[in-house]
This record gives C-alpha cells, structure tokens and sequence, in this order.
C-alpha cells in the first residue's frame, strides 16, 4: 500500500503499486470526518487493519459526542457540565433514549413509568441465593441482568418498537433493585423492595443502606451526589462495553442478554474496574511519602503497575467528567463531615505530582473520573467491590441507547470483523504415534 490522500472533502485516494481507488469520506456534525472502507475488500481485496479500533469509527451514532482532545463531553449535543449542574438522571435517561429533554409532562410521564418497573419478579429473589455470600457482586450481575430474558419473555421481540421500549424501561428501572440485591445478598441482610415515592436515586440508596427494624430517610446531599454519578456515567459513545453491546445486539440477540454482555465487558480493570482498582491503589500507596516511588513504578516498562484512574483512550486533556466528579467528592465529604480522608490526601498529592511529571505530561495522561469516584463512592458507603456495580447500573441507559439505535438502523447487519492472519498454513493431520 503506497498513500492514502485526502485530496477533497468528498473523497480520499487509496493507492496500491499501479492502482488507485476513491474512497468517499463522510462528515459528521462535529468530530473528524471518516474514510468510508466499507467496499475495500470487494474492490481492492485488502482489509484494514486497527487493533484496539483506534482509528475506527464503527458505526454512526446520534447519542454522545467526545472532542479527547478539548475535553468536551456532549449527551445529544448537550454539556455533560450542565446536565450535571441543572438535570437529573431520569431526564438524562430521557435525553439519551429520545433524543430530546423531555418537557414536563413527558418527564412525570417517563418518571412514572420507570418507577412502576422497579420491582423484579420474585422469582429472581430465589435465584440470588443460588450465589455464593462472597461472590463478587459484578458476578451476579452479568448473571442476574442476563436471566431478566428467563422472566420477561414479553419484551425480547427485538422486531417489536413496543417490545423494545418497554425492555429498556425495564432495564433502567430493575438495575437498582437488582444492583441493590446484589449487595444485600453480600452482606447477609434482607432484600428492600423499591418504594414509588422516592426518587430514582434515594430509592436505591433506601434498598442498599436501609433495614426493616429501622426508618430510613434519604440525604438529599447524597441522593444529589448520588445522581449526579449516575449522569457523569450514563454514557460514553462507543467504549468496549457499549461496542460490546452493540456487536452482541447485532446477531438479534434479546436486549437483556446483550446488556449482560456490557456488563461483563465493563467489570476489566482497564474499563469499569479501575474505579476498584484505583482505590485499592490508594490505599496500596498508603501515604502521601511513598506517592514518589509508585510514580516510578508506573513509568517503568519493565513494571506492569499502572497508575489507576489515569489516562484515557479518547481523552487527551483533562477529563471533564473528573472534574465534576472531585468537586462532588469533595462535597460528599463536607456533607458527611469527613474532614481528612487521607486516601483524599494521596488521590490529590499524586494528582499534583503525575500532573507536573514529564512522562506523564507528554503521554497526555490526566485523571479520569474514576479517580475521584472510589473516594465519593467509599464515603457514601459502598464498599469496593460495588464501584463497578453501580458503574453499571448507570451506564445501561447508555447501552440500551445505542443498541436501539442499532436496531432501528435500517442498514444494521451482523457485526463480523476481519484479521491479519499469521498462524500456520495448510498441513496435514499426523497420526499421534508417529508425533514427535
Ligand atoms: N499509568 C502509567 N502509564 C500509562 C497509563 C497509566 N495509567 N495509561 C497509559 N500509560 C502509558 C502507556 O504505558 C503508554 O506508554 P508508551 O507510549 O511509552 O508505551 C502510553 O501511556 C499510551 O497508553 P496506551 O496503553 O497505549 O493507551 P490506551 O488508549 O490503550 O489505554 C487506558 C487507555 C485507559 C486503558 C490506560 O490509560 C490505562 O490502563 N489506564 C488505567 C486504567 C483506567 O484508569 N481505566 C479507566 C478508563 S476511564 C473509565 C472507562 O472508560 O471505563
């Protein structure tokens, strides 16, 4: 392969030894345009090859915008700044799902819905105590979002708009309830059915933090706190779980099936795990004194230590999404009257410092908004082993977004990737006596 030019906005020329070939490129609204390959094999007999999609858009989408460079986050063109400021979660499911804010009618109308289906058949109850007490509640997520298929058979005619509607409401509803029975199972208490009056977040608060032999009541700080994470995570373009899901949804696979693909996907430590894993560094680093030898650490090849909660494929600039999340940190902590945190201390010590280092610097690595959340989500009083979780439970309006999108496209086929293939060629079967 000799250039690919782009010689106009309309085309760009693909050139192998003697032959050349128009590729057409495609504008967006806003972000880079794109090289239109779909015909290459068909035309050229080639494949492109991008491990880790890097330079590959792999689909169109309306949703989410993510300018990495300027660290800018849009959901449907609106800042992601603003909805956490001025919107509340259920609004913003709204946003993602419909394409609009909803006016006030159609928000108590979706609110309405989405609380009538918090409740998860019964029979799920029962299913929860096939698990281990001391299995990882990311576990019996993928399991339990997955078995939603086995009860909801109403809603997994992927060919029916009304089907569809009614699973992603589903889904948005039941992730608390099941989220909040995952944790319960964890720590032997009873399960807590929702509680209609309560808004979307207080209401999972109630079912992970409250007990029968108590009232509890929510702290609007919390529940605030609380939504506004949810909102930051709602979605995030085409990351690996949501790639995850749409690849998984394009088979015609039932949404609830494809959405416990997501789930799985996002539990890496690469992915949704690092909000685990970065503060379970923290406390590894332990002191503000020992920050200096874990920043050698994370720049030596020869180590596989990575500072957790930093760097971002997309992001090459300060995550917009970090910020709100250390500002809603630290008003956690001022609600909850936690004055020093010395796992704060660390976080904003090795912030400082990574921030000035010249590795890190010229990599353009900067915190991610998993840094913060461990802290924020530490206080409020979930342990480690939730952050994913709840990392989940937010984000499925962003999965279930972009696998309806999926399906209404009416140029949706089959995703089925290609490879550069570098094993052995034809041999023929050897008997195994005579192998050596
Ligand atoms: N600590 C130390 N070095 C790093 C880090 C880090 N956290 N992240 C990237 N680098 C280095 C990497 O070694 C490479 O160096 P070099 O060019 O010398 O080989 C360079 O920066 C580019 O990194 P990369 O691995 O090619 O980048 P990527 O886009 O493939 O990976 C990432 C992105 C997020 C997986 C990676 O930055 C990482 O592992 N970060 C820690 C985990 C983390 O915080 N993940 C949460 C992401 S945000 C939430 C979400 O979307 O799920």
């Amino acid at each position: 392969m000799d250039a690919i030019d782009g010689n106009s906005a309309k085309s760009a020329t693909l050139t192998i030894g003697n032959e050349s070939w128009e590729l057409p490129i495609l504008n967006g609204t806003v972000g880079p345009d794109v090289i239109d390959i779909g015909k290459l094999y068909a035309q050229t007999g080639k494949f492109t090859y991008d491990p880790g999609f890097t330079s590959t858009a792999s689909c169109e989408s309306q949703i989410t915008y993510i300018d990495g460079d300027e660290g800018i986050l849009l959901y449907r063109g609106y800042p992601i700044e603003q909805l956490a400021e001025s919107g509340d979660f259920l609004e913003t499911c709204y946003l993602l799902l419909y394409g609009e804010l909803p006016t006030a009618a159609q928000k108590a109308d979706f609110d309405y819905r989405v609380t009538r289906h918090t409740m998860v058949h019964e029979q799920m109850s029962r299913f929860f105590h096939g698990f281990r007490r001391d299995a990882h509640p990311m576990s019996v997520m993928v399991a339990s979002v997955g078995a939603l298929s086995a009860f909801y058979h109403d809603s997994t005619d992927i060919s029916d708009p009304q089907q569809r509607m009614i699973a992603s409401i589903r889904m948005i509803a039941k992730m608390p309830t099941l989220a909040a029975m995952a944790y319960k199972y964890s720590i032997g208490q009873p399960f807590v059915y929702p509680k209609n009056d309560l808004d979307y977040a207080s209401n999972f608060l109630r079912m992970c933090f409250s007990v029968p032999c108590e009232e509890y009541k929510a702290n609007p700080i919390l529940s605030r706190a609380i939504d506004r994470i949810f909102i930051l995570h709602a979605d995030h373009e085409q990351n690996a779980s949501t790639s995850t899901v749409r690849l998984a949804g394009s088979s015609g696979a039932n949404p609830f099936a494809c959405i416990a693909a997501g789930i799985a996907c996002l539990w890496g430590p690469a992915h949704g795990g690092a909000n685990e894993a970065a503060l379970k560094m923290l406390g590894e680093i332990g002191s503000v004194e020992r920050i200096p030898e874990y920043i050698k650490r994370a720049k030596d090849k020869n180590d596989p230590f990575r500072l957790m909660g930093f760097g971002h494929r997309v992001y090459k600039n300060y995550d917009p999404r970090a910020k709100i999340m250390q500002k809603t940190c630290h008003e956690v902590l001022g609600e909850l009257g936690i004055k020093d945190d010395p796992l704060l201390d660390i976080a904003v010590e090795l912030e400082r410092i990574a921030l000035q280092d010249e590795y890190f610097v010229e990599r353009k690595l900067y915190p991610n908004i998993d840094f913060y959340s461990g802290i924020t989500l530490r206080a409020l009083g979930f342990p480690t082993s939730m952050f994913t979780v709840l990392f989940a439970l937010a984000r499925t309006v962003g999965w279930i977004g972009q696998w309806k999108e999926m399906i209404e496209d009416p140029g949706q086929r089959i995703g089925r990737p290609r490879q550069l293939y570098t094993g052995a060629t034809h041999r023929d079967y050897v008997p195994i006596a005579r192998r050596k």
